[in-house]
């Protein structure tokens, strides 16, 4: 099978595009035959060699993509064969063929295909746990979200909208500001922009999502006395040491999370995609189109994202 690979941690130049062996398959395993890969910015700090990443020879990046179920292993029922399913937390999906066990599958409902599934996948999954077990804001909260228009912001700042919140954010273009606004954000804000409105917002806010990372330190200053930010990614880098004691002063809180901590069974993949597919059907998630770039040309997908120019999810073809 075809795969997408590296066998040593770089830039993007150290990816591969080649022939390797279709997985063999456990007893509770099903053999997945993909259709989109999600690429996220966690297979960026992989290929740096700056994140966890599965051992082997080569290298292959991916947890997240949608397709097909071709094989089943001996304990699983015969009628899983030809189910669509999603997964966003199985190693080795920047291939063709895929092994999962069966407990890490999301069965996609009608309605939903394998690319609206990729399209909203890791990024769905985490603005929902970043709403619904960090967040837990009320209707009339006042929120902001730094790089709002990126795949986790478009989704999070819509299942936030939906529960009543008055949420804003930020962005570095007035391409992605449009795009924000388009998905009902309330106020979106230019990074340039940033000594207008910034100076404005100080200790006004009740929850700031931060995935930029390097923005914290501002996202602490937006907060009112007991308020929270939610840091859950570094897409603009590690953020600076914070002041514990100066936090403690003004009650204010840092939560993060890590999805997988948030995605341990059957059950709860199930039952919080379900909560998201349902958003989408009640027509209050829309998703912007992805972008899509065949697996073969995995290098320039990965040279996008970096670029920051991206709007939304950045999808790999298999043929
Ligand atoms: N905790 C978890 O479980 C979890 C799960 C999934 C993702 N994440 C994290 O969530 C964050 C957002 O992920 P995403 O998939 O939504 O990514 P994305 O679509 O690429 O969005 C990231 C946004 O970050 C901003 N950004 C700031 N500096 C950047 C830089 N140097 N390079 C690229 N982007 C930069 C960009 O917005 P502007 O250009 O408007 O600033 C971009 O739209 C990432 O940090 C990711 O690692 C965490």
């Amino acid at each position: 099978m075809k795969a997408l690979y590296f066998n040593r941690f770089g830039d993007s130049d150290v990816l591969e595009y080649g022939d390797i062996k279709i997985p063999n398959i456990g007893e509770n395993d099903v053999l997945i035959k993909t259709e989109y890969i999600g690429l996220n910015f966690a297979d960026i700090y992989r290929r740096r060699g700056n994140y966890h990443i599965e051992d082997n020879q080569p290298y292959i990046n991916g947890y997240e993509a949608s397709g097909q179920i071709i094989k089943v292993g001996a304990n699983l029922k015969e009628n899983l064969l030809g189910k669509s399913v999603l997964f966003v937390d199985v190693p080795f999906a920047n291939a063709e063929y895929v092994k999962a066990p069966s407990d890490h599958l999301i069965m996609l409902p009608n309605g939903i295909d394998t690319k609206k599934a990729a399209t909203i996948g890791l990024q769905g999954l985490t603005a929902d746990f970043l709403a619904n077990n960090l967040g837990q804001n009320k209707a009339a909260d006042n929120v902001f979200i730094t790089g709002i228009s990126g795949g986790v912001g478009q989704l999070l700042s819509q299942i936030l909208s939906a529960k009543g919140v008055y949420v804003s954010g930020s962005v570095s273009s007035k391409l992605k500001q449009k795009a924000a606004l388009s998905l009902g954000a309330n106020q979106v804000y230019l990074n340039c922009d940033k000594a207008i409105w910034q100076p404005k917002l100080i200790s006004k806010v009740d929850t700031v999502y931060d995935g930029v990372g390097s923005t914290l330190a501002e996202s602490i200053s937006l907060l009112k006395n007991r308020g929270k930010v939610i840091f859950f990614g570094m897409a603009g880098g590690k953020p600076e040491n914070i002041d514990l004691i100066d936090l403690l002063t003004h009650s204010k809180s840092i939560l993060t999370g890590d999805l997988w901590d948030y995605l341990t069974t059957f059950e709860e993949r199930q039952f919080r995609s379900e909560r998201l597919f349902k958003l989408i059907s009640d027509g209050k998630i829309k998703t912007s189109e992805p972008t899509i770039f065949p697996l073969s040309e995995g290098k320039a997908a990965h040279d996008f994202l970096e670029s920051g120019k991206n709007i939304g999810k950045i999808l790999l073809k298999t043929d």
